[in-house]
């Protein structure tokens, strides 16, 4: 549910999809999409000739951006040969995407299954570790998107589960605190505080032996690029070792380089029993989803009935596509480059911070960055509510966006936090251009949205 990308410059005509179309997440009528008709890189361009700057990667998926011929060419061969065989049978490109996919996740996840999306991806995590433990409950974080079917928006804690709440959910999830220092759940300040929060977890894990699973974002996406303390995930993987559940780190956004590393748990730690994945695996060319997990979890099914399977399993056009977009990820050494150019990007927003009031907190790591918007520093409280959002407001982030939009800039806002995330390829030019124009936005914005009543209408 971010921002819609229909707000800033609608279409000139009234659309036919939106006539007879849903769209996701927001409320039906009013819906006037931008028809884009052209893409490539890092930019796109609608039907009225506007360019505009993707800087989410739509939804911090096409890490490649537009236009890449290696996997739109593997994508329009494996449509030429094999278009679709059952997910019974094998094929080259699933040998392909297998090896491409042994050589970057960590290595001690050795078995995949292959879904068409973060939530299916996510379904299947959660239905194996059930199944695996014989536990029926998972712990979940507050601040947390896992999917938008029964058992992943089950242990989503955003306000996405609350319209499904009781009516499409399955019991047994126990919300946790996530590790969130600039706003700790627990009124503790980092180090001194211990990191209680993963102790809070513990302790849920210590007196429920019903818990399967605890799962996570490593760096939590939508709900603000969170990023944890670094003895926060080993710990918890330490914890969940102990009470004999497993962890699964959600990796659909944090994973393919956007974050400097291959995985978020490359560099935060916490060696999950299952990792999930979507989004980026094929730069979101298209759809495919990734549930690895490790031995000892697979060889509960070694001679078992796996109860788990999609038509779309392991679609070959799909595993095409994911081997050539990884091949283009070591080719272009872009997760390096992400590392770096992160820096790059944090830098820039350095002086925004300093200079906007309405900026809180700037974090991220990668090209993963949240600017975060609060009415008062001091109190950090913050702009933009979940109930704001749920009674049809339209929220300070909303028009921060559409304000970059009309200068020419797409990403995307949640609550009170602009999501920065451009495909890996943007170039340092880009980035400044981007950084500008939120600097210009921020400039003319900022004033009346700090003075503005806590509600403003739609
Ligand atoms: C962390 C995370 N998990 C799961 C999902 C769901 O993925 P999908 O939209 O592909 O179903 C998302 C979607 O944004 C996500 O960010």
């Amino acid at each position: 549910m971010p921002s819609d990308p229909s707000t800033p410059r609608p279409a000139s005509t009234p659309s036919v999809v939106a006539g007879a179309n849903y769209v996701g997440w927001r409320v039906q009528a009013g819906w006037a999409p931008v028809e884009v008709v052209r893409a490539e890189g890092c930019r796109f361009w609608d039907a009225a000739g506007h360019e505009y700057l993707d800087f989410a990667s739509q939804l911090v998926a096409m890490n490649l951006g537009f236009g890449n011929r290696a996997v739109a060419e593997a994508i329009a061969e494996q449509a030429r040969t094999v278009a679709y065989v059952q997910p019974g049978f094998t094929t080259a490109a699933r040998t392909r995407a297998t090896e491409a996919l042994r050589a970057v996740v960590p290595a001690h996840l050795t078995r995949f299954f292959f879904s068409t999306s973060g939530t299916e991806a996510n379904e299947a995590a959660l239905k194996i570790a059930r199944l695996v433990t014989g536990r029926r409950k998972i712990i979940a974080r507050h601040r947390s998107y896992h999917g938008s079917t029964a058992g992943s928006i089950s242990v989503s804690g955003d306000l996405r589960r609350e319209s499904v709440e009781g009516i499409h959910t399955v019991p047994g999830t126990v919300f946790g605190p996530e590790c969130y220092c600039y706003r700790c759940p627990l009124g503790l300040t980092y180090p001194s505080c211990d990191v209680a929060c993963v102790e809070e977890i513990e302790n849920v894990l210590a007196c429920d032996p019903d818990i399967a699973a605890v799962i996570v974002e490593p760096v939590v996406g939508t709900n603000g690029v969170i990023l944890p303390v670094r003895e926060y995930l080993p710990r918890l993987r330490a914890a969940t070792r102990r009470h004999g559940a497993l962890l699964i780190a959600d990796e659909v956004m944090t994973g393919w380089g956007r974050t400097g590393s291959w995985f978020a748990v490359d560099q935060f730690g916490g060696e999950p029993d299952i990792l999930t994945s979507a989004k980026g695996i094929t730069s979101a060319y298209v759809p495919l989803g990734l549930t690895a997990t490790t031995e000892a979890v697979y060889s509960a099914f070694r001679d078992k009935f796996f109860p788990h399977g999609h038509t779309y399993e392991a679609h070959p056009v799909a595993m095409a596509a994911a081997a050539a977009a990884i091949g283009e990820y070591q080719r272009l050494d872009l997760v390096a480059k992400s590392r770096r150019d992160g820096e790059y990007l944090l830098q820039k927003l350095e002086p925004l911070r300093t200079s906007h009031p309405i900026i809180g907190d700037v974090r991220g790591r990668g090209l993963f960055v949240a600017v975060e918007l609060v009415r008062d520093r001091r109190t950090r409280e913050p702009l933009g509510s979940p109930a704001d959002k749920l009674g049809g407001a339209l929220l300070p982030v909303d028009r921060v966006v559409a304000g970059l939009a009309g200068r020419g800039v797409y990403t995307f806002g949640w609550l009170n936090c602009v999501l920065l995330a451009p495909p890996l390829i943007i170039e340092r030019s880009e980035i400044d251009q981007a950084v500008a124009a939120l600097d210009a936005t921020l400039r003319e914005l900022g004033p009346s949205l700090l003075s503005a009543p806590r509600t403003a209408p739609t």
